[in-house]
């Protein structure tokens, strides 16, 4: 997603123009990874833009940086009104929100505590795996390498310097030609995708793992769980194995940027018909409705941005989400 489009940053409490929202090359987050992120969904809707689940992407944000003892000096109030005043002013109807909070300069060693920085970037949507892939599916790879489990560091943190074990097992698929990596956990089950969940259709029943399989906890695919539950769609939560790939009628990644992306391969083999299944379709349009404030059973999950009359503070209707 080049960065490109985007006029305005919110850096350490204030609006900046894009070029000067910049840090030290001491940064402790340069050398070690101590940064965490989020990655948030703004959606055009009937009322304006509308951010999917923000409450939800702040809990794990803080979550994420109470692992690393990171702090972040501003409260979830304080930055859901950056993101409302980010997006406004930069003139996004929809867009992709990603806050950042990470360790700055200060001393050098790997165990200095230094002063954290926070910004908030937002930018035109560019899907992760973008043209046809949600209606045709995605060719993936079981990757050679595994994720990670939670007694080398956490999986359910959202931290910078987790995502090297991602970014090499993307690379090492997209060199042999891939689409996309599955990677398996230490116990050789299937974790996840390198950026997104994984589910399976299986005899009908809709199949997931949850974070005890090394998994992200994402917000995505707890939607879809929820979303499928309440059309009466038999879900599973538990493990995942490779062999049961084999059986699987239909496969799909969930995650914010991907959404909801058939699986139609892996490493060759067709997934069911080879192509997107019915109920990742059926899914796929209630996800959409559901993104897009056209559905009233999910109506709770959006934080619509809303200007006050005369260019006064920007501000979200969090009053109007569940939380
Ligand atoms: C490793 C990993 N797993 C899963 C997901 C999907 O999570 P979510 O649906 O909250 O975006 C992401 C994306 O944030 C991710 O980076």
């Amino acid at each position: 997603m080049p960065f490109t489009r985007a006029a305005w940053i919110w850096f350490n409490g204030r609006l900046v123009p894009a070029a000067e929202a910049n840090t030290h090359v001491a940064a402790h987050a340069l050398h070690y990874g101590t940064g965490v992120f989020e990655g948030i969904r703004c959606y055009s809707t009937d009322r304006g833009p509308a951010v999917f689940r923000l409450p939800e992407h702040w809990d794990r944000f803080f979550a994420s940086a109470a692992v690393y003892g990171l702090e972040i000096p501003y409260t979830r109030e304080q930055l859901t009104t950056a993101t409302a005043q980010l997006i406004l002013r930069n003139g996004f109807s929809y867009c992709y929100i990603r806050p950042l909070c990470f360790a700055g300069a200060g001393l050098l060693g790997i165990r200095s505590q230094n002063p954290s920085e926070t910004a908030i970037l937002a930018w035109p949507q560019v899907a992760h795996v973008g043209g046809e892939a949600a209606e045709k599916g995605i060719r993936a790879t079981i990757s050679r390498w595994r994720k990670f489990d939670a007694s080398i560091m956490p999986p359910t943190a959202k931290a910078s310097g987790q995502y090297l074990n991602s970014l090499l097992a993307e690379r090492d698929a997209s060199a042999r030609g891939f689409d996309e990596a599955l990677l398996l956990n230490a116990q050789g089950d299937l974790a996840e995708a390198a950026v997104a969940n994984i589910f399976l259709v299986q005899g009908g029943r809709l199949r997931t793992n949850d974070t005890s399989a090394s998994a992200l906890g994402g917000i995505t695919q707890a939607s879809i769980v929820a979303i499928a539950q309440a059309e009466g769609l038999a879900v599973e939560i538990g493990r995942l194995r490779l062999a049961d790939l084999e059986t699987a009628d239909e496969v799909f990644l969930t995650g914010t940027a991907s959404e909801i992306l058939p699986v139609r391969e892996v490493d060759g083999r067709a997934i069911g018909a080879g192509g997107r299944g019915p109920i990742t379709t059926r899914l796929q349009r209630l996800f959409a409705q559901a993104v897009r404030g056209q559905d009233p059973r999910f109506a709770h999950w959006l934080s619509y941005v809303q200007s006050e009359p005369g260019g006064a503070k920007p501000e979200m209707n969090l009053a109007e989400t569940a939380r």
